[in-house]
């Protein structure tokens, strides 16, 4: 599963997944708040970006975070142990073999995850049987396709394509944002409501410039460069008037926009 994973496991990508995580915080997070005392699970904690904002947003929930990388859970527990948060307990786990007993939590919340996954009906259906009659699921996914800038550029554009590309030839998915409904429907799940969050950067919001445009988005596609290059997506030279090209959109005169989609879904 590890080779699947279309970012790696790197420093560079753990920095990547912290700068998104809090430059997204109040876009995503504003109504991640969950009832006092209620049992958690978050699903694909990774290096445990999302499970501080959770836990900051909710001091009195019981949180479990699991992921499938022994590693990025040993850098979630450190952080989390550094920052003083008490109120997480941390497993390594699959999310198609849950280590849980049925209706075990009031609320399961998952991130960036769906998109890396062969099968994410399976991990769905996978879900329900640990929830409470009466709990609930939120799930948050991009969509690369939502990608669109100034200045506009075909060969920015293929440099985008190439990660499409890429995840699809792994099994993933980067256009599943938009599917989170039919997905959600398709898996019994019921009260289904998706929210779009979209992100707007021009050089007015310098924060969301450097916090989404350079560090999260720019960053992410530069992440896959080799691995375009050697499954002959695009040549060297292409791809570095594409970047080039992408960064344009960071400068002053250049804006960005992405959407990402929260739904929340019950039992
Ligand atoms: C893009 S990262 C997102 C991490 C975190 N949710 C965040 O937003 O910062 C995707 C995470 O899903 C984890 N993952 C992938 N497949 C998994 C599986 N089958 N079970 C559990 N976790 C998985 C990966 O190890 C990785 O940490």
């Amino acid at each position: 599963m590890k080779n699947q994973y279309v970012h790696g496991y790197n420093e560079f990508e753990t920095t990547r997944l912290n700068d998104q995580a809090s430059t997204l915080n109040s876009i995503l997070h504003h109504d991640s708040i969950y009832r006092r005392y209620s049992k958690v699970l978050e699903i694909g904690c990774g290096v445990g970006a999302q499970t501080e904002i959770l836990c900051r947003n909710n001091p009195d929930i019981r949180l479990t975070s699991i992921d499938i990388s022994a590693e990025s859970i040993k850098i979630a527990e450190k952080r989390c142990h550094n920052l003083g948060i008490g109120n997480v307990e941390f497993i390594q786990a699959d999310i198609f073999n849950l280590p849980f007993d049925k209706n075990s939590f009031d609320h399961v919340f998952i991130c960036f995850v769906l998109e890396h996954l062969t099968d994410p009906v399976k991990a769905l259906l996978n879900i329900k049987p640990i929830l409470k009659s009466s709990g609930s699921l939120t799930v948050i996914e991009g969509d690369h396709g939502s990608a669109y800038f100034h200045p506009d550029s075909k060969y920015a554009q293929a440099t985008i394509d190439c990660l499409v590309k890429l995840q699809a030839m792994k099994g993933g998915n980067s256009l599943i944002g938009r599917t989170l409904y039919p997905l959600l429907r398709k898996t019994g799940f019921s009260n289904i409501s998706v929210s779009p969050r979209m992100i707007y950067a021009d050089a007015g919001r310098p924060e969301m410039v450097d916090g989404f445009t350079k560090k999260t988005f720019i960053a992410m596609v530069e992440g896959i460069k080799n691995d375009a290059i050697k499954e002959k997506f695009i040549d060297e030279k292409t791809w570095k008037r594409g970047i080039s090209e992408l960064k344009e959109s960071s400068k002053d005169t250049g804006t960005f926009c992405y959407t990402f989609f929260k739904a929340v879904a019950y039992k």
